[in-house]
């Protein structure tokens, strides 16, 4: 069975839809989980909830990232921003994989699962495993005092109040922003300077504020989404390394909400058969942030071009490659895939509304899944 939110206590604020209220409130939920967390004067993170001292966060050689759906996409996130900022090997992982597998369990390896709700029974169930085998294992958790969240070590709560909608947006950017913090604490107990430390300090601030003016685009990515979602027979959704993780969640959004089929491939992975599918009914959301792979996501614009594919670029410019451009603003680049989920998630909702689904509670899905 599955667990329904009781939305009788829960009001829209005024906005059409859950999805949209909570869309809009990330200025907000952001700048709680960040709340209280960056120390100036050291340019670390303070989370008191890990219950590590500084020589156990030193001790770890490989980080483990578990959860579901959005979950483990923002967990491709954090393995990223850990691997960048503290040097740790990392990867996620869909929890039900996880532990299927029967996974090997070691005790330099620090796990981290990743849940809205808590309550998600494969993402519980990797965690018993791993806490049966002797695994050190945090959470990042939204719902204080959640099964996963008492079966945890330590861990990060988010701070981003109920989040009601089916499709998660708000816990997705604040488990991104979470991840930021625990990479920039694991990077200064280790090698990262304080003037990256600094640097990671800053960007984190700047990001509420960047998110509100993200948001005044809305009317722009509504257009863009009746223009190329809407009569679509699929979309296809491309980002590298940072980007990539953004386009799968672009994807997952689009089409659980909208029913639009999406696809979401590393763009490097395209000529290697998707590149089959590409032609003026299939357009491309291109995700391409202003970093070192510029270059080659802008070849790979090209061709798409040259295969008569309609392009969607969300990025830090315009571009002459792409035929629309939704341009995020700036901050480091550690930090662009939570500025660049933001349009994504209003690009799906507006292709949900036009196409008249229903928004909140979509076909075949449920908020919180609690069986196998
Ligand atoms: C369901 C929801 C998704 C969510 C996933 C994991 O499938 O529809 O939006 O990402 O569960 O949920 P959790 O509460 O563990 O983050």
């Amino acid at each position: 069975f599955t667990v329904d939110w009781d939305t009788g206590h829960y009001d829209t604020g005024g906005y059409e839809h859950y999805l949209l209220k909570e869309i809009s409130e990330q200025p907000d939920t952001v700048g709680r989980t960040l709340r209280g967390r960056i120390d100036d004067r050291f340019h670390i993170a303070h989370l008191g909830g890990l219950n590590m001292d500084a020589r156990e966060s030193r001790s770890f050689k490989r980080v483990k990232i578990i959860g579901c759906g959005s979950a483990y996409y923002s967990g491709q996130i954090g393995a990223q921003l850990i691997e960048e900022l503290a040097r740790i090997p990392a990867d996620a992982e869909p929890a039900s994989e996880f532990r299927y597998r029967s996974p090997v369990v070691e005790a330099d390896t620090l796990y981290i699962a990743i849940s809205q709700s808590g309550e998600t029974y494969d993402t519980l169930a990797a965690v018993q495993e791993l806490k049966r085998k002797g695994g050190r294992v945090l959470g990042i958790v939204n719902t204080v005092g959640s099964a996963i969240a008492r079966e945890c070590d330590g861990g990060v709560y988010l701070h981003a109040g109920p989040e009601v909608s089916v499709a998660s947006t708000k816990a997705f950017t604040s488990t991104s922003a979470a991840f930021a913090l625990l990479a920039l604490h694991l990077g200064r107990v280790r090698d990262l300077s304080p003037a990256d430390g600094r640097r990671i300090c800053d960007g984190l601030r700047r990001l509420p504020e960047q998110i509100k003016e993200m948001l005044t685009q809305e009317e722009h990515i509504r257009e863009l989404a009746m223009r190329y979602a809407k009569d679509a027979a699929g979309m296809m959704f491309v980002g590298r390394v940072r980007g990539y993780p953004v386009a799968r969640e672009g994807a997952q959004k689009l089409k659980e909400i909208s029913y639009v089929h999406a696809e979401a491939y590393p763009a490097s992975e395209l000529k290697h058969g998707p590149l089959a599918l590409i032609g003026p009914e299939m357009p491309t959301v291109a995700i391409v942030p202003d970093d070192e792979l510029l270059d080659k996501n802008l070849t790979t614009l090209g061709e798409i071009r040259a295969r008569s594919g309609r392009i969607l670029m969300v990025g830090h410019r315009t571009a002459d490659q792409a035929d629309d451009c939704i341009v995020v603003p700036r901050n480091e680049t550690e930090l662009d895939p939570i500025l660049l989920t933001i349009p994504l998630q209003l690009f799906a909702y507006h292709a949900a509304v036009a196409l008249g689904r229903d928004v909140d509670k979509p076909r075949n899905l449920a908020k919180s899944v609690t069986v196998e």
